[in-house]
């Protein structure tokens, strides 16, 4: 693997990457990662949520055959903890998604590559080893969205993730204070030559309401998009049971309780939050899955204890990246499930269907 760096020997949980990776990047990239939407409240939250929830331990369950895989839309795992789609894998490491797919691979984990990938999904699906999803943004022009949609099905991509909820960019002051800019020959090559939203100029006025939200998607767009592929379609940044019941009866096939790692709305609830709120809705219609702020496998556990099928992780992919290129993201996954193995024996869990609320404290 070129550009292959070694892990420090202090690397033994997510929280080190971050430290490490704090340390190697510059500060206007980190502000980019690391950042979130206005104050940050929201990505605070995610973290705060998931530590504040106990579990309850159980003793002398018979764990024998004991086994995390599942399967989801589809796909058999052995495993529920993928790699959320993120931008630009390019800033973090010069093998970019190249690495991040790789690591992924080798520890059977599932990737979801963005529409803002710094490399072309092409070729980031032909040189995957492992099962890829891909995420749509869905663009002004329908044409357009359907020539993102026609690639990811030629590229063997598995499913789709519609991403609805960054219409707009959060406010991201953290990044404007740092003056994070994409460094030259870092772009989002797979929208090149896409129509992008006409925004008209009025002086004193942000793009908001000047043309960006008359191109943004509409729940009629995803019921044209479902009609137009065969793959599964999944939301990704369902937050409320409104939202979550329109999910399901529009059709889709699974839906991601997400606030964007709290870089969209600031001051949304943590996702622990809104997960029970979203799965009591669904109530097992469909798959929901969950991200943010799963840093530890009592994380993934406590998600899965509320209704999840599987959790993704995202600014850790970018902390190993950074560290240690596809090995690094091959350790991160690696502690992550060995968390979650030791998470699963020590609440007397056997496997992920034997995870329910009677995990948590309280219950
Ligand atoms: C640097 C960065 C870039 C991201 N880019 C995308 C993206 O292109 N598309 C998307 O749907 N979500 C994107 N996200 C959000 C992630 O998919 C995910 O929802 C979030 O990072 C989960 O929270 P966590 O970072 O606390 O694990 C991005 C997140 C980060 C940190």
């Amino acid at each position: 693997m070129a550009g292959q760096a070694e892990i420090p020997a202090d690397v033994v949980a997510l929280c080190d990457y971050e430290r490490h990776a704090a340390e190697r990047m510059p500060a206007p990239l980190r502000a980019y990662v690391d950042g979130a939407g206005a104050d940050g409240l929201t990505a605070q939250a995610n973290l705060a949520a998931w530590q504040a929830i106990r579990l309850q331990g159980r003793v002398l369950a018979d764990l024998r055959g004991a086994d995390t895989g599942l399967r989801l839309l589809g796909l058999d795992l052995p495993h529920p903890l993928i790699l959320a789609p993120v931008a630009f894998h390019g800033l973090a490491h010069a093998e970019a998604e190249h690495a991040t797919a790789l690591g992924a691979a080798a520890t059977g984990s599932l990737m979801v590559v963005s529409t803002q990938s710094g490399l072309p999904l092409e070729d980031i699906a032909a040189r995957a080893q492992g099962p890829l999803w891909f995420q749509l943004y869905m663009q002004p022009e329908r044409g357009d969205t359907l020539s993102l949609v026609r690639r990811a099905e030629a590229a063997g991509c598995r499913a789709l993730v519609v991403s609805v909820d960054a219409p707009v960019n959060g406010l991201r002051n953290m990044e404007q204070r740092a003056g994070f800019r994409l460094p030259e020959g870092i772009r989002a090559v797979n929208l090149d030559g896409m129509r992008p939203p006409q925004i008209r100029s009025e002086p004193g006025r942000a793009a908001t309401f000047l043309g960006l939200m008359d191109a943004a998607p509409r729940w009629e767009d995803i019921a044209w998009l479902k009609s137009q592929t065969r793959l599964p379609l999944l939301l990704k940044g369902i937050m409320s049971a409104h939202d979550a019941e329109r999910a399901v009866a529009v059709g889709v096939d699974g839906v991601i309780v997400s606030n964007h790692g709290g870089r969209a709305l600031d001051t949304l609830p943590a996702t622990a939050e809104a997960l029970p709120v979203v799965a009591r809705q669904v109530a097992g219609r469909i798959p929901v899955l969950c991200d943010g702020g799963i840093r530890r496998g009592t994380d993934a556990l406590k998600a899965l204890a509320l209704g999840a099928s599987a959790v993704l992780v995202g600014r850790p992919q970018i902390h190993a990246l950074a560290v240690g290129g596809a090995a690094g993201v091959a350790h991160m996954l690696t502690i992550l499930r060995a968390e979650l193995e030791v998470a699963m024996a020590l609440t007397g869990r056997r496997d992920l269907a034997g995870i329910d609320e009677t995990v948590l404290w309280g219950s």
